[in-house]
């Protein structure tokens, strides 16, 4: 049995590597779904048709647990994918604002796609997380996925001085980076605002570890050997 993982391209790449620094002897599937990119703007219903289509494929080919490294796959799809697989383990991406709040950060910036900033699931991480005292500013940033993806470095350049230039005075010390595919990018963010950054990539890495533990899995082990398909070349869905 192996580890599928899978997101809207290169982002859960980040977060695959995150799992593989943690558990590095295991047999990974990662599927880059760039032909869909990007979630940020699909709307429920598609979304829940295209994640159920990789999911099959991954467990078609042996996944036993399924990392959903896409904040908005994992806000609009994880709990209808549950129901639809209940043999596989779905492990999802949220935004680490626990993490934020619990470090006693004062103002904490949330950076995400709009599905993601305006879902449930953010809603209450805010409200679950926040102590007195702390301030989180939701900040949505459409195209920044895509530009990431494509790798348009003008473009990202101009977005990310676009969605930040509010913030700038606001005494930010800690930024959330709430899609997998902005720390690529983490290095261009600290040069406008220089603060702590984090991501949930380490947070989805223990919890793959806990699953494996808790369910006694025994999986392949083969020194981290990935099988990378992209849906732009690979016609897997
Ligand atoms: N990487 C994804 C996320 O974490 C989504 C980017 C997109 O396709 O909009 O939200």
């Amino acid at each position: 049995m192996k580890i599928g993982i899978f997101d809207s391209g290169k982002g859960g790449l980040t977060v695959l590597n995150e799992i593989k620094k943690l558990l590095p002897d295991y047999e990974y599937i990662y599927v880059g779904d760039s032909k869909n990119n990007p979630y940020g703007e699909k709307s429920e219903e598609e979304l829940i048709e295209i994640t159920t289509k990789i999911s099959k494929f991954l467990i078609c080919n042996n996944c036993k647990i399924i990392v959903i490294a896409c904040n908005t796959a994992t806000t609009r799809c994880m709990k209808t994918l549950r129901k639809k697989f209940p043999d596989t383990i779905f492990i999802g991406t949220v935004p680490a604002i626990k993490v934020a709040c619990d470090n006693n950060y004062k103002n904490i910036l949330l950076l995400a796609t709009t599905a993601t900033i305006n879902s449930k699931r953010v809603e209450e991480l805010v409200k679950d997380n926040k102590k007195e005292g702390q301030e989180i500013y939701l900040k949505a940033c459409p195209n920044l996925a895509s530009s990431i993806e494509a790798d348009n470095k003008e473009k990202i350049n101009s977005l990310l001085n676009e969605y930040l230039k509010d913030y700038k005075g606001k005494n930010i010390d800690c930024i959330v980076l709430g899609c997998t595919h902005y720390p690529i990018v983490k290095e261009e963010i600290n040069n406008i605002i220089h603060c702590n950054i984090i991501d949930g990539g380490y947070g989805v890495a223990k919890e793959v570890k806990h699953q494996i533990e808790l369910n006694n899995l025994i999986l392949n082990k083969s020194n981290s050997k990935t099988a990378v398909y992209n849906t732009l070349t690979d016609n897997i869905i």
